[in-house]
């Protein structure tokens, strides 16, 4: 059975969500899922793999620094030959720049199979409180997302 991570980072548990979200396309497909907060995860963690996904809140139009931090610590090529893809939970405005942000980070730690994000609206504008869940739209997205990953294995 192929094995996937799902790695987010969440202050409000948006991201996680999307992160959850994701992980159900996936085994609806028949792939094992692990799904790991940034603070727990670790580059052995991306070994035993197939498919790695990154997801992050937009924080000031750029991804979160733990995700940031935890991606530059990867391995050179750490990623070469595994199907990866990322995602990111914005209010309003700026995910596009972070998606765009997090395939490039991705691509540098060896990324060649990439299959393109998905931005989700969640949560409120620079806050600490919760805000507005995703729409079923934005769920029924993040499914997808996971499921175009399982098909490639
Ligand atoms: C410090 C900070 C900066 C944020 N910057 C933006 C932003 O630039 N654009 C935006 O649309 N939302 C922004 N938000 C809102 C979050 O991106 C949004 O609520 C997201 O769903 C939170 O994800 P989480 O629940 O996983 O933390 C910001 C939130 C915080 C706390």
């Amino acid at each position: 059975m192929a094995k996937a991570l799902v790695v987010y980072f969440t202050v409000t548990g948006h991201t996680k969500k999307a992160a959850e979200d994701i992980g159900k396309g996936m085994e609806n497909k028949g792939i094992e899922v692990s799904i790991k907060s940034v603070v727990d995860f670790s580059q052995k963690d991306v070994e035993p793999v197939e498919i790695v996904v990154f997801g992050s809140p937009t924080h000031l139009s750029r991804p979160a620094t733990k995700i940031k931090e935890a991606m530059e610590k990867l391995d050179e090529r750490s990623l070469k030959g595994k199907w990866v893809s990322a995602f990111t939970c914005m209010a309003i405005r700026g995910g596009d720049k972070v998606l765009k942000s997090l395939e490039e980070m991705l691509k540098e730690k060896g990324a060649e199979n990439f299959i393109p994000g998905v931005v989700i609206h969640a949560g409120a504008l620079l806050s600490l409180v919760k805000g507005r869940d995703a729409s079923p739209e934005d769920v029924e997205k993040c499914e997808k997302l996971g499921e175009s990953l399982a098909s490639k294995c």
